[in-house]
């Protein structure tokens, strides 16, 4: 069994992007720029935005976090993003989802220019993604796909269970994994919760990608021997021992599942941190082309 070590990734990953920052900028080019969008106060948002602004400035991005509160209507949390849009600084811009039940989060990002979506939730950029047109890629899948890379592990011919249909990481998952590109070329099952004898199916799978968003959802009677293991959960679950009286886990039991397989990434530090890093390349590659820089995914 190795792991799959997300921080030693995204450190690599991590100094790559800082040393094009700085090409970037001795050639003329200006700090990539991200504006972050926080509405209330739910502490996994926090967290998750707070690690996206510390990381534009280890890799010298400028960054704006703006944040409301949870009152803000639909139209004015619109209109912030147009605003956005407009401001000619901003190379990327990001909503955190989620957003409180009276915003309708599809209507805030179809407000995001395309050009600006480093998220890769706009409803263009998905639709490039399944015609495999350039374009940015949601965070978390494209982490995952610089991480398999970043292992070389080839997933061409081999069956992937996804599980969960989200559409920011379930859905694109089946789509960068099956397309014709490496690594890609895989043969993939996208489960759910309504899938009948999913333990069957994940039985049969060489690698697993779980993100159904439930503590310890796969367990070691559901995978094969030699399966690798990408376990997208971030759960927090309570736990009398901890200080914080709380800790994190992922959506597959790890320490079952760790021994049967021959790759397993961890949580914390397995695909969190490769999720920044695919944000962070997104929005280079944002202030790239803003300047008229060709350059794809
Ligand atoms: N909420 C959970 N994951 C994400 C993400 O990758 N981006 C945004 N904006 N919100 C999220």
């Amino acid at each position: 069994m190795e792991k799959l070590d997300g921080n030693l990734v995204s450190a690599h990953i991590k100094e790559q992007i800082k040393q094009e920052v700085i090409d970037w900028q001795e050639k003329g080019g200006k700090k990539p720029h991200l504006a972050a969008i926080l509405v209330g106060n739910n502490p996994a948002s926090e967290a998750y935005v707070g690690h996206k602004v510390k990381s534009c400035a280890e890799l010298g991005f400028e960054s704006t976090l703006l944040r409301f509160t949870p009152d803000i209507t639909e139209e004015q949390l619109i209109n912030e993003v147009k605003k956005l849009n407009d401001n000619d600084d901003v190379d990327g811009i990001l909503v955190q989802l989620p957003l409180p039940d009276h915003i309708s989060g599809d209507a805030v990002i179809l407000a995001i220019d395309p050009s600006k979506d480093v998220d890769g939730f706009h409803p263009i950029s998905q639709g490039k993604m399944m015609l495999g047109q350039p374009t940015f890629l949601p965070a978390t899948p494209y982490g995952i796909m610089l991480m398999l890379d970043h292992y070389n592990i080839d997933v061409a011919g081999k069956h992937c269970v996804v599980i969960g249909r989200s559409n920011i990481v379930g859905t694109p998952m089946t789509i960068l994994l099956s397309r014709n590109t490496k690594p890609g070329n895989a043969t993939v099952t996208l489960t759910h919760s309504r899938t009948k004898n999913l333990a069957e199916i994940t039985r049969t799978a060489d690698v697993i990608v779980a993100a159904i968003g439930k503590p310890g959802f796969v367990t070691a009677d559901m995978v094969k021997d030699g399966v690798i293991i990408i376990d997208v959960g971030i759960n927090r679950i309570s736990d009398a021992t901890k200080k914080s009286g709380s800790r994190l886990v992922g959506d597959v039991d790890y320490e079952g599942c760790a021994p049967h397989s021959s790759f397993i990434t961890p949580v914390p530090g397995g695909v969190g941190p490769m999720t920044i890093c695919g944000l962070m390349k997104n929005t280079l590659l944002a202030a790239m082309q803003k300047a008229g820089e060709i350059v794809g995914n």
